[in-house]
This record gives C-alpha cells, structure tokens and sequence, in this order.
C-alpha cells in the first residue's frame, strides 16, 4: 500500500529522541534536555502584537503566493543590510519554515538522479530531502582533523557530470562550524567552473559568536546567479512554531518555486507573515540579548567540558555543540541511550547527522540546566 518512495525515507531521529525526552519529563523526572533545536526563549512580545492585530483586523485571507509584498520588501532591506546582498521582493518566495524553502529549492533544481553534494556532518533533513526530489545524495566526509571545515580537494574529487547542486550550511547544524570567507571563495570558484548550484542554508546567520559570516551569494554576480540563499525567522526570534522561511534566487527560478508552492500550500499563514515583517523591523539591541545570552551559554559548557578532558570542536555559531563520544568508548547512539538512562540527560547522537563518533549537545537550555549537565556529564564519564 506504501510507495517505495515513501518507505526510502527515514524518520528524523532528532523527533524520536525529543519524545522520549519528553515522556520521562511528563513522568515528572529531572530531565536535562541537552537535546532541543531550538531557542528557549519566548517570542519577543512585539511580535505577538503584530500577529494578535492581524488576526483582529481580518488579516486571515490568503495572501499571494511568494508573500506578501511588504515583507519581501523587508526581506530584501535586512539582507541587504546584513550581508550586503542585493535581491529584488520578485527573487523572494516566503514559505512554511526555511525547511519548506529548502524542499521548494531542491525540487525545482532535480531531475531524476541528480546528484547532490552533501557535506558531512550534515543537518538530517537534507540527505531526506534530496531522496524525496528524486534526487541522489552524495555525502563528502569532512575530516575531524580539519576541525569539520571544508576539504576542497575531496569536494572537487566528488564532482560528476551528474552533480547538480550543493548543500552549504554555514553555521553548521550539529558542529557550530562558520565557513571562513577563503573558504567560500573557493568553494564559489568550483561551483562556477562546473555549473553548480548552491543551496546556502544560513537560518543560524545572525547566531555567530567569535567569527563573522558571509553570504556565499555576495561573492559575485556568477555565483550569485547559481546561488539559492535560505534564512528566515525560526532560530534568530525565536518563531519555531510560526513556521516562516524564504529562498533569495534568480527571478526565473524563483518563479517555478512560487509556482510549485502554489500547487501544494500556497502562502505561508498570513498572520505569521505579519509576525516576521514585524520581527525583521525589530532593533538590533532587541534580538541582541538572546544572541550574547547563547554566547554566555556556549562558554560555560565549553569551560565545563574542557575542565572534564572531553574533546569537542569549538561552535562558532548556532547553539549546537558537538561531541566526541568514540574515545570514550561508545557509539553515538549507545551514549545517548545510557546517559539518557542512566543520568536522565538527553542528547542527539551523531550517527543520523553522518558521524558515529559524536553527539551533539543543544545550548539552548538555562545556564542552571547547562550547570548540571555538566556535574551529571562528570558522574557518567567517571562512574
Ligand atoms: C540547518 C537547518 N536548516 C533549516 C532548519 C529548519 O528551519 P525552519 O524551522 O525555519 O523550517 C533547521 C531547523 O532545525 C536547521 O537546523
């Protein structure tokens, strides 16, 4: 009765451990949940009246496709600003989450067998995705020696005449890992020598700590033409629920993913919309504490795991920290399954994010609960 199709796709393993977690929460155990993907902090209240007002003024028809023309207009204004990138709103489609606009994306690059550069670790979703487009993923394994930064080498070595497009996820979800300017360069000098595109997942862009990002479509008009740039309001304002995302692309491309997106969601909720065009016109200072409150965060558990001897590749970005669990004797998914067990801690193994040696730990939890994580960390590891 299922589709092979379907059967060919496995189920986010972030999901399935989140929901233990949460049952042994529910049981009313002590759970630190080292384990979330997303911002603790509660939408800023700006936001909330926005949607409340769209929601009381009727604001609850469908709006076009692609959004709403004064929120691609801001769009284009705040990217603009940030990483200097000129769009037009006609090169913006808003759709449900960066998640959605990263599916539209990939579906309109794919033909079938289509290959997709992924690189390791990798967000879940993307190897999923690129299935699901009829498309073939094709991991490249950055070395742990390189601290997960891009191998240039390997990435041209995997390049076939089927290579059709390329993931870039700079900061990275699990590692935290920013992509050095250098480091795009070339990667856009290879993606335009073989006529590649690049999806460049940035929605961890305005979570950077000691580093800077760029926006690899800034680099020039030859790889901006091949560039799909995704962000949206999920991570930075703490919206996960609100489900808004965009694709910055080529107006002709842009055009096939407003129409494909016309033929299966159509826009994305119009009162979100007014919640995110609210939250791109919120002040720096506003979204600046959550910001420095993650920093503070990632050094507290960065100083707590070094004063346990653990090795670890420092986040730059993010708020995922991954560690390394093989040298302590476990396989990822075995260190989860016991330190959830045993000391009632959850993380996410690294084995679906292509790395069985790691686990990534989520910051986005209470300096308290990051505190003891860490004292339980030191028991298990001991005991
Ligand atoms: C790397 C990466 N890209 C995209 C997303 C999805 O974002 P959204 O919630 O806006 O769909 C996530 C969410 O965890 C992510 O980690």
């Amino acid at each position: 009765m299922i589709s092979s199709r379907a059967k060919e796709i496995n189920p986010s393993a972030t999901l399935k451990i989140t929901a233990e977690i949460k049952k042994l929460k529910k049981e009313g155990r002590k759970v630190i949940n080292f384990a979330g993907g997303e911002p603790d902090f509660d939408t800023p209240s700006k936001i909330k009246e926005s949607a409340k007002k769209a929601i009381d003024s009727g604001f609850t028809k469908y709006t076009p496709v692609a959004g709403i023309s004064e929120l691609r207009e801001k769009i284009c204004q705040k990217i603009k600003e940030w990483y200097s990138l000129d769009y037009k709103p006609e090169q913006i489609v808003v759709s449900n989450g960066a998640k959605h606009a990263i599916f539209n994306s990939l579906y309109v690059l794919l033909d079938p067998g289509d290959e997709v550069l992924i690189f390791s670790p990798y967000w879940v979703s993307y190897p999923e995705m690129v299935k699901l487009c009829s498309g073939k993923p094709v991991i490249v394994d950055f070395k742990e020696t390189d601290e997960f930064h891009p191998d240039l080498d390997l990435i041209k070595s995997k390049i076939t005449k089927k290579t059709k497009c390329i993931i870039l996820n700079s900061p990275c979800n699990p590692t935290g890992v920013v992509w050095r300017k250098e480091e795009l360069v070339m990667l856009a000098e290879v993606a335009v020598e073989h006529n590649i595109f690049i999806i460049s997942d940035e929605i961890y862009s305005r979570l950077i700590y000691d580093s800077q990002h760029f926006s690899i479509a800034g680099l020039g008009k030859e790889i901006q033409a091949r560039t799909i740039t995704i962000n949206g309001v999920s991570k930075t304002y703490s919206m996960t629920g609100w489900r808004i995302g965009w694709s910055c692309s080529p107006s002709e491309i842009a055009r096939e993913i407003a129409k494909i997106q016309g033929q299966i969601t159509s826009n994305a909720c119009s009162i979100s919309q007014m919640a995110a065009l609210s939250a791109l016109s919120l002040e720096k200072y506003e979204i600046e504490k959550m910001r420095e409150t993650f920093k503070n965060r990632r050094d507290i558990l960065i100083a707590g795991l070094k004063k346990l001897g653990l090795n670890f590749i420092t986040p730059q970005g993010a708020f995922y920290l991954f560690l390394k669990v093989s040298n302590l004797g476990y396989t990822s998914f075995d260190f989860a399954k016991k330190f959830l067990t045993q000391k009632l801690v959850g993380v996410i193994p690294g084995k679906p994010f292509g790395n069985d040696e790691y686990v990534r730990i989520s910051y986005a939890i209470s300096q308290e609960e990051i505190e003891e994580g860490l004292k339980r960390l030191g028991e298990f590891i001991s005991g």
